[in-house]
């Protein structure tokens, strides 16, 4: 069976890693390296880095024959488009899975979560909710249902050099060529 890598898009609060965890799949979730770490989300360039380790790792279990859930939000599309290229790369197919949620419930699932499990999470104001929301990009049909892949933006020569851009570690995999 061909392994699949699920890429778990959302703001905070949509319930990624509630879906997540129900997944037969290796489980890769950054808060819950970041937050012990570092006691905070990003940590400058940090989480950037370990985002980077945490989908070497997904590659590697991915050619181990491994399913794997990278529960990482994916705001950009940019972000979608190399892991689904990556992915497919490895020999995996991929299935980008969007939780949308509406202002109000999101609202009310931090509230609850800050409430009941403040370890697993970190404060987040209105204000965050907002400028979150504003930043996100829904991913298209295209990406939903397993469609083309765009090209990568003006000046990369592939997605693994965007990738390598984004995600530092990635940079011992630019070497990368598409299969097909
Ligand atoms: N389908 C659901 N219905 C009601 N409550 C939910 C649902 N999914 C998740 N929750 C609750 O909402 C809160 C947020 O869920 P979860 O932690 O899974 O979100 P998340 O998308 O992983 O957020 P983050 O990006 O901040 O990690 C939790 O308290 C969880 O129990
Ligand atoms: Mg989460």
């Amino acid at each position: 069976m061909t392994p699949k890598i699920f890429l778990m898009v959302g703001l905070p609060g949509a319930g990624k890693t509630t879906r997540a965890k129900g997944y037969a799949a290796l489980r890769l979730t950054p808060d819950e390296w970041m937050l012990p770490l570092f006691g905070e989300s990003t940590a400058g360039d940090k989480r950037q880095v370990l985002e980077g380790r945490l989908i070497l790792v997904a590659l590697a279990a991915l050619r181990l024959g491994t399913d794997v859930v990278l529960d990482f939000g994916f705001w950009g599309r940019d972000e979608r488009s190399a892991l689904r290229w990556l992915a497919a790369a490895a020999g995996a197919r991929s299935q980008v899975v969007y939780l949308p949620v509406g202002r109000d419930v999101q609202r009310a699932r931090i509230a609850h979560r800050q409430a009941t499990a403040p370890h697993t999470t970190f404060p987040m104001t209105e204000d965050d909710i907002d400028v979150w929301r504003a930043q996100f990009q829904e991913p298209d049909t295209a990406e939903l249902t397993g469609g083309a892949i765009p090209e990568p933006p003006d000046g990369y020569p592939g997605w693994p050099a965007w990738a390598a851009g984004h995600w530092p570690p990635l940079a011992e995999i630019v070497h990368y060529r598409h299969p097909s």
